[in-house]
């Protein structure tokens, strides 16, 4: 990169499409490697409390081959929606690859989502297929989502799904000539949370290869002996970007760790599979800051040599505890579904200003602007703005290009992300909360809308405000405000009901950790609309 100032274009040449004019994701992932000599490197390792055991390059070519036979023969074409319903496997990313290798759109659902929550998704899209571990099934309501015309099962025993994909996979041919598409066309969805309304189809175009693969060799990077960990399952964004693309983009050796978070758990995959760059988040590190140093202190950590995170402000404290406790500085970096990978972070080589999520990467500029759309001077907070395009930009929201233009207020030239931020001389960014009522929780993004809506269908309940209420180790958790109906009591039970039919439909996550009975929520004067705001105000004034 000498001197000329830095272009996408100088990425392209690393792709074998640049050569053949021939694009697919999942061949630039997984075949090109075998090509290149790489077939007897380990691509996945996969570790649980039963389980260790590691799939090849050429390994996992052949099994994602297989399914993708399988998924063809089962009528999946190009452009299909094939959602994937699978707990941290290497099943998850197998079927995901094959999909992707079949020219469909990939659809991770997150593990812990409720049947309302896989409804809705499938739903919007009219997504036709689906691949899902049998113990999920009861959370796919069939004749709720008419759709679905196909789905596969990653058992054995076919049971109420229509076809074992694992067991047609024995009988399928280990070689599967790639269904090649356009860098436009569409590889995965990733539904969001807004303010308002549902949450939105974030889809996104198989172009989004080049920064993945850029952003895994700056900003995690990723080297050819690297053995990388992302904690993100691959129904979150950054499970898919940063835990099956960009590792394997990059030909590294990439961790599953399938099972529960807990300290000891994941200390113990630290050392077994040897890690040396890991990728989690301020609330997990700062699960593992409690769990205390003589827990840490029973394991040899002493591989790791690069800890990044995302997902919610990195508290100074856990940078600090980081290199007490690890001897490693963790860098922040900041980016989001829509965005398709990193646009702000701390590089390895450069100095961390702890506090500040680090600076734009080469090809991406970053400014704040004001309630106008003026840019502001450093020091000023306003809205954190993004000059477009990147290569990673999503592709589009399904069927909803008003919300798609909203992420452009003041013209086509700045990308608004929704946060408000801060810039200081050097152009390290300061993130400083979002503009609108979006609640972070342990990195999670939940819309208030959406809890509201599930509140409002208790019976109990006639009138909801959802906020973030700040916690120590979560960042903010989800804390509900309800007016009742007449008949109603408050007691405990009710509450606790409450809380559960919400939890039950959509997610753990989503369910509010705390929930208030007030006589009535404030509203707007003119169209009576809760005001979250309000609400929020009152929790941190007693919070002091
Ligand atoms: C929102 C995006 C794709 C990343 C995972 C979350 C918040 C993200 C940081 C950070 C402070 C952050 C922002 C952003 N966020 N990274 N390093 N520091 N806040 O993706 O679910 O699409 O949420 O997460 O508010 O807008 P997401």
């Amino acid at each position: 990169m000498e001197g000329e100032p830095f272009s996408w274009e100088r990425v392209h040449p690393i792709f074998s499409w640049y050569h053949t004019g021939k694009v697919n994701m999942t061949y630039e992932s997984v075949d090109r490697h075998v090509l290149n000599g790489k077939g007897e490197k380990t691509a996945l390792h996969y570790i649980s409390e039963t389980e260790n055991w590691s799939l090849t390059y050429r390994e996992l070519q052949q099994e994602v081959s297989r399914w993708s036979n399988v998924l063809t023969a089962s009528g999946v074409k190009k452009g299909d929606f094939v959602f994937v319903f699978l707990p941290k496997h290497p099943h998850c990313y197998i079927a995901m690859l094959a999909a992707i290798n079949v020219g469909a759109v990939v659809g991770p659902l997150f593990e812990a989502f409720m049947e309302e929550a896989v409804r809705d998704r499938i739903n919007d899209c009219e997504g036709e297929f689906l691949i899902a571990d049998s113990s999920f099934l009861s959370r796919v309501h069939r004749e709720e989502i008419p759709s679905l015309k196909t789905i596969f099962t990653t058992d054995k025993e076919t049971g109420d799904a229509d076809i074992s994909i694992t067991k047609e996979a024995e009988k399928a041919d280990d070689e599967f000539e790639t269904v090649w598409v356009d860098l436009e066309d569409g590889l995965n969805i990733h539904y969001t949370s807004g303010s308002t309304g549902k949450p939105k189809g974030i889809i996104h175009a198989h172009r989004n290869m080049i920064q993945q693969y850029q952003t895994g060799r700056w900003v995690l990077d990723l080297k050819d002996d690297d053995v990388y960990w992302c904690t993100a399952h691959p129904g979150w964004v950054t499970g898919t970007v940063y835990g099956v693309f960009a590792p394997l983009l990059n030909g590294v050796t990439t961790v599953i760790h399938g099972g529960r978070f807990s300290a000891e758990a994941w200390y113990q995959v630290l050392e077994k599979a040897q890690v040396t760059v890991w990728y989690s988040a301020p609330t997990a590190f700062r699960m593992l800051k409690a769990a205390g140093n003589k827990t840490l202190n029973k394991y040899d950590l002493s591989s790791l040599r690069h800890i990044l995170s995302v997902g919610e402000p990195l508290n100074p404290e856990v940078i600090h505890w980081g290199v007490e406790a690890l001897n490693l500085r963790i860098h922040d970096t900041w980016w989001m579904t829509e965005t398709g990978a990193q646009l702000v972070a701390n590089l390895p080589t450069r100095s961390i200003k702890p506090g500040s999520m680090g600076r734009p990467i080469p090809g991406i500029e970053v400014t704040v602007l004001d309630e106008g759309g003026e840019e502001l001077p450093p020091f000023e907070t306003g809205h954190l703005a993004i000059r477009a395009s990147w290569p990673a930009i999503m592709k589009e929201v399904w069927k909803n290009e008003e919300k798609f233009k909203s992420y452009f207020p003041y013209g086509e030239e700045w990308y608004i992300a929704g946060d408000l931020a801060y810039l200081d001389e050097e152009g390290y960014v300061f993130f400083q909360g979002r503009s609108d009522d979006m609640i972070n929780s342990a990195g999670e993004r939940i819309g208030p809308f959406e809890v509201e809506s599930k509140l409002l269908e208790h019976p109990a309940v006639k009138e909801a405000g959802v906020i973030g209420k700040p916690d120590p180790v979560r960042g903010e958790i989800v804390k509900a405000f309800v007016a009742l109906n007449p008949n109603y009591k408050e007691s405990k039970e009710l509450l606790e009901e409450i809380r559960l039919f919400v939890r039950g439909r959509l997610a753990a996550h989503s369910a509010p950790r705390e929930i208030e009975v007030i006589q009535e929520l404030p509203k707007t004067q003119i169209s009576g609309k809760v005001l979250r705001r309000e609400l929020k105000k009152g929790e941190i004034d007693q919070a002091g």
